[in-house]
């Protein structure tokens, strides 16, 4: 009798190799708050919460309940040809998190990724500004296909097509950048006319580059006065993440559009573009998608929402964020391999083996790989970003006892790969970006 296969080899002969980026033979059957369950019965504490789309922890008990009492009521409308009063209720709670918006002057547009409210986002600047060129930055992630993948750096940089009428700029990491970065803005602005920027308010695939203060400011000054409209993507660090309801309110600033995805629909598919109505319904029709705004991503959404602010889960990012922040630079003291801690709140990288004031030390990227298998075989998740940056954005309500069973484990298993625990071999299937 041949032994019964894993769910990680029925999924290898049935799932298109093209939608995977995979660390590890990872399964996951079921999960619940901070901790997911595989098919060999294990349990691992996720400190990626499904790359921040699970910001509330698996199987929020609000959040469940809100999907089966949408469901239950069977109406199974979505905004397109009805008015949907779950949808309504989620779009007039998301306005009120915007400074401006009181003026009722303002709409929400729905859709179900990260990557169609980006491409909405950059249609409607387009088509209200009746200008083509895109200004994106080097390292970007709005996308995974078209024309929002397209404006990505992270994408330009594997070979994706770029969009010809996009110019990408270098993403400032230190306030040193700044005056180079204008300069920069000014010529673009100057020679070119652009319809948007686009821009992460801390660039996470990029490598958790925390940007200087004053970039957000400065860029939408330099926006508005070009004409430009000023799109914040706030799909990944957004909704109390970094420990700001909306991370570029850490400049106070107020973007033009502001998007919305991941944690928004509390693990069901749900994006959100929020922008002036002027802008939003300038290109009628452009944007029409059947199940956008249907009841049980909504009512996940407005379920997502409500806990935030109830549960003060802005406040649970800052206090976990500190704490974990501290571990890691006690484990930064005595791991030589941890070359940098950085991010704000619950999005963190952790850097490992590339310091710039050693240059005679080349990043190793093979050992950050390790060392992730090496965490997921203790019984850790957490992916990488940008070749050898350990990227942590796990759920909101971790408790203080997971964040020290983290850097536990992250310093176990860097010292395991120190002594070779894991091969080359063991590795090579799973390479992600
Ligand atoms: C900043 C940012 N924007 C947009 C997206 C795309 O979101 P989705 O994969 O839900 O389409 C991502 C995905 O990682 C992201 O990190």
């Amino acid at each position: 009798m041949t032994a019964p296969r894993s769910l990680a080899t029925r999924d290898e002969r049935a799932i298109a190799g093209n939608q995977k980026l995979r660390f590890f033979p990872l399964s996951v059957v079921s999960g619940r708050g901070s901790e997911i369950r595989d098919d060999a019965g294990r349990t691992l504490l996720d400190l990626s919460a499904a790359w921040g789309a699970n910001s509330l922890g698996h199987a929020h008990p609000r959040v469940v309940q809100a999907i089966q009492d949408a469901a239950a009521q069977g109406a199974g409308s979505s905004v397109l040809s009805a008015a949907q009063p779950i949808a309504v209720e989620l779009a007039e709670l998301l306005l009120e998190t915007i400074p401006g918006t009181e003026r009722g002057d303002h709409r929400v547009l729905f859709g179900h990724s990260g990557t169609d409210a980006n491409s909405a986002a950059l249609a409607a600047a387009r088509a209200a500004t009746g200008r083509d060129i895109v200004v994106a930055f080097q390292g970007g992630y709005h996308g995974g296909f078209g024309s929002a993948q397209a404006v990505s750096g992270v994408f330009v940089d594997a070979g994706v097509p770029h969009d010809p009428a996009s110019v990408l700029l270098p993403y400032p990491a230190t306030d040193a950048q700044l005056p180079d970065l204008w300069r920069t803005v000014d010529e673009v602005f100057g020679t070119h006319e652009v319809a948007a920027v686009i821009v992460e308010p801390l660039q996470s695939d990029g490598g958790i580059i925390v940007p200087p203060h004053g970039f957000l400011t400065g860029l939408l000054e330099r926006t508005r006065r070009a004409g430009a409209l000023l799109i914040v993507d706030e799909v990944k660090v957004g909704l109390a993440r970094t420990g700001y309801l909306h991370a570029c309110e850490r400049e106070d600033v107020v973007p033009d559009l502001v998007t919305f995805g991941k944690s928004l629909g509390g693990g069901t598919p749900l994006s959100a573009v929020v922008g002036p109505a002027t802008v939003l319904d300038g290109a009628p029709a452009s944007t029409l998608l059947t199940t956008a705004g249907n009841a049980i991503s909504t009512a996940a959404g407005k379920a997502v929402l409500e806990t935030i602010r109830e549960d003060n889960l802005v406040g649970a990012a800052r206090e976990r964020g500190a704490q974990l922040r501290q571990l890691l630079a006690a484990a930064q003291g005595d791991i030589d391999e941890i070359s940098d801690v950085r991010g704000q709140g619950l999005s963190l990288g952790i850097e490992l083996q590339h310091d710039p004031a050693q240059p005679d030390r080349p990043r190793d990227d093979r050992f950050t790989q390790r060392v992730i298998f090496r965490m997921w075989q203790l019984g850790v998740v957490n992916y990488l970003v940008r070749g050898n940056v350990i990227e942590w954005t796990p759920p909101l309500i971790l408790t203080e006892s997971e964040g020290e069973r983290a850097v536990e484990t992250l310093r176990a298993a860097i010292v395991d790969v120190r002594h070779g625990a894991v091969s080359d071999a063991d590795v090579a299937p799973y390479l992600g970006w």
